[in-house]
């Protein structure tokens, strides 16, 4: 059985796309032949560049989407510039880490803004576009292990994923019988700027936590981006979330050492 997506012709707008995640989804859509529309609220030149210089086809949009105005005008946008829209990734998201006692309306209104308020305004262009056009689509958003596991200081950004996932299920649920698939990618520790701000004794030790022992390159979130937006692959797929994060949301207990696992199953000594 061939295992190609199918998704060469498509036209998929992806916010968050100049960086990190986002970004090379945006590359690995392209490289499937799918035109994309390049969405951020820093300049998009650059992965732009990068798409069409590998002989894609890309646009480049300037949004900020924690603002409802400036999502409708990306999604009209990319609607004109790509023709229509069949897929969307919704990818945008910020952190804004407080504690308990010190949250700020203004962090809790940016982070929902930002992290679930432009994705259900997004999904409402886009959801109305796709029905309208009567060709089915695909939907993804990306999630996060915050929802798995409470760290300090995430208040908001725990909640806003948490909501973010509960959103996707309904969508998923009121769009299925329009042939419109909407699911969740949720990635863990990734390698990207929007974990810039942890010091490099943080990473190391968090680092330790992940089963697979490192963190996720951006590209490694791609292929598992693919499968979800492809009617090929994943046609019968839809309200699910894929995790793609070396196994950090189990966070065992009594994890052991490498050492410890190692003599655990190789010496059958039991780690302690
Ligand atoms: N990196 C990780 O460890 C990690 C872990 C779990 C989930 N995630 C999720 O992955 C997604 C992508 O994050 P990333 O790691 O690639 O980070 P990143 O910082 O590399 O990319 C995020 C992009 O979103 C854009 N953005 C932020 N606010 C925006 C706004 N208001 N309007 C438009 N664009 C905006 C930024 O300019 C940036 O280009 C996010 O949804 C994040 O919550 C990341």
């Amino acid at each position: 059985m061939a295992l190609a997506t199918g998704l060469a012709g498509k036209a998929a707008l992806i916010t968050g796309a100049a960086s990190g995640i986002g970004r090379a989804i945006a590359l690995a859509l392209a490289s499937e032949g799918a035109a994309v529309a390049v969405a951020d609220r820093q300049p998009a030149e650059i992965v732009v560049g990068e798409i069409r210089a590998r002989g894609g086809r890309a646009h480049g949009i300037t949004a900020d989407v924690s603002d409802e105005h400036q999502v409708v005008r990306m999604v009209a946008e990319a609607a004109e510039r790509l023709g229509v829209i069949d897929l969307y990734v919704n990818c945008a998201a910020g952190t804004w880490h407080e504690p308990v006692t010190g949250v700020t309306r203004q962090g809790i209104e940016r982070t929902m803004a930002t992290n679930l308020m432009a994705s259900v305004f997004a999904m409402r262009e886009v959801a109305r576009h796709l029905i309208v056009a009567g060709r089915g689509g695909a939907i993804l958003a990306v999630g996060s292990t915050a929802t798995a596991s409470a760290q300090p200081r995430e208040t908001a950004y725990r909640a806003s994923k948490a909501a973010l996932k509960a959103h996707i299920e309904v969508a998923a649920v009121e769009l299925a019988p329009f042939g419109i698939r909407v699911n969740l990618l949720t990635p863990g520790a990734t390698d990207t700027p929007f974990v810039a701000g942890a010091s490099a004794t943080q990473r190391s030790r968090a680092l330790r936590e992940v089963p697979l022992r490192r963190e996720a390159q951006p590209e490694e979130l791609a292929p598992a981006a693919l499968f979800l937006l492809s009617d090929r692959l994943a046609g019968y797929v839809t309200g699910s979330e894929l995790v793609v994060d070396g196994g950090l949301r189990l966070r065992p207990i009594f994890g052991g050492s490498d050492e410890e696992l190692r003599k655990l199953n190789l010496q059958g000594e039991a780690a302690s």
